[in-house]
């Protein structure tokens, strides 16, 4: 059995299923680390047309997703899967979807995901059905299909053996819960922009070093609000308190040249 399940309820199979075809997930696929199985919600339905939507009650625009297809698609995979660990309704108003979600979807091993479409889906499935409510960020998108991909994506890449590289899992942004550092390839010089010089130098600590202090430059900068929950070493905090005063320095001095 694969370490991770994903079931994708969806009006748009081919939209999920073109995303599984290559790079990371399609490896992962292939050596069965991860299934994923995507449903078509059309597939649930029991009227000749296949209709999915209807009118809201009370009027208004615009459609809204019908309970019982979901409610069939989600009895068809309790009967065949067992009882997922969550059922994951993508939706503006759920919570914010972060590396620490991610964690928590990889550990219960089999999540569905009901995408609805923006205009609505009827109550009673997100009351019923859903175990979570989950956004990808502060914008409407039209769909669940891109937030249940990404949501896949991050939470496979914490499965062991689905990134081919343990190591970059672990130093990844939001693993190391700083931003990433700065990275160059050949040529050493391009254009008049050198790489670096310590970077070509071989000294594996200083290059180590220089990598520390420059992801931790780049999240002073960026996202300072991150340094909150990082759990830095000595090492770190002092460069860190090297690079704020680097910093303070140089406003100082930018402020000093300002007109009044
Ligand atoms: Cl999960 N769904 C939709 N439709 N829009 C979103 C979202 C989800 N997360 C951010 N915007």
């Amino acid at each position: 059995m694969a370490s991770l399940r994903f079931d994708i309820v969806t009006i748009f199979p081919n939209m999920v299923a073109a995303m599984l075809q290559d790079g990371i997930l399609a490896r992962a696929i292939e050596r069965q680390v991860l299934d994923v199985a995507v449903h078509d919600l059309r597939d649930f339905t029991t009227d000749r047309h296949r209709v999915v939507d209807d009118t809201p009650f009370g009027g208004g625009p615009g459609m809204v997703l019908k309970p019982e297809p979901f409610f069939r698609a989600l009895r068809q995979i309790r009967a065949v899967h067992g009882d997922p660990g969550a059922v994951v309704l993508p939706t503006p108003q759920g919570r914010r979807f972060t590396h620490d979600e991610a964690i928590y979807f990889r550990d219960l091993r089999h999540v569905v995901v009901l995408c609805g479409r923006y205009e609505g889906i009827d109550e009673r499935v997100r009351e019923a059905l859903a175990t979570d409510e989950i956004s990808i960020g502060d914008y409407v998108l039209s769909g669940g299909e891109l937030p249940a991909l990404v949501m896949l994506d991050a939470v496979a890449r914490l499965v062991p053996g689905v990134v081919g590289d343990e190591q970059s899992v672990r130093e990844d942004s939001f693993a190391t819960r700083l931003l990433d550092h700065p990275h160059y390839t050949r040529p050493a010089e391009f254009e008049g922009r050198k790489a670096p010089e310590v970077l070509l130098s071989g000294h594996h600590g200083e290059i180590e070093r220089w990598r520390r202090r420059e992801a931790l430059r780049r999240t002073l900068e960026r996202r300072p609000d991150l340094l909150g929950d990082a759990e830095l070493t000595v090492e770190q905090q002092r460069m860190l308190d090297e690079l704020r005063h680097e910093r303070d320095a140089r406003e100082e001095r930018e402020s000093d040249h300002e007109p009044h």
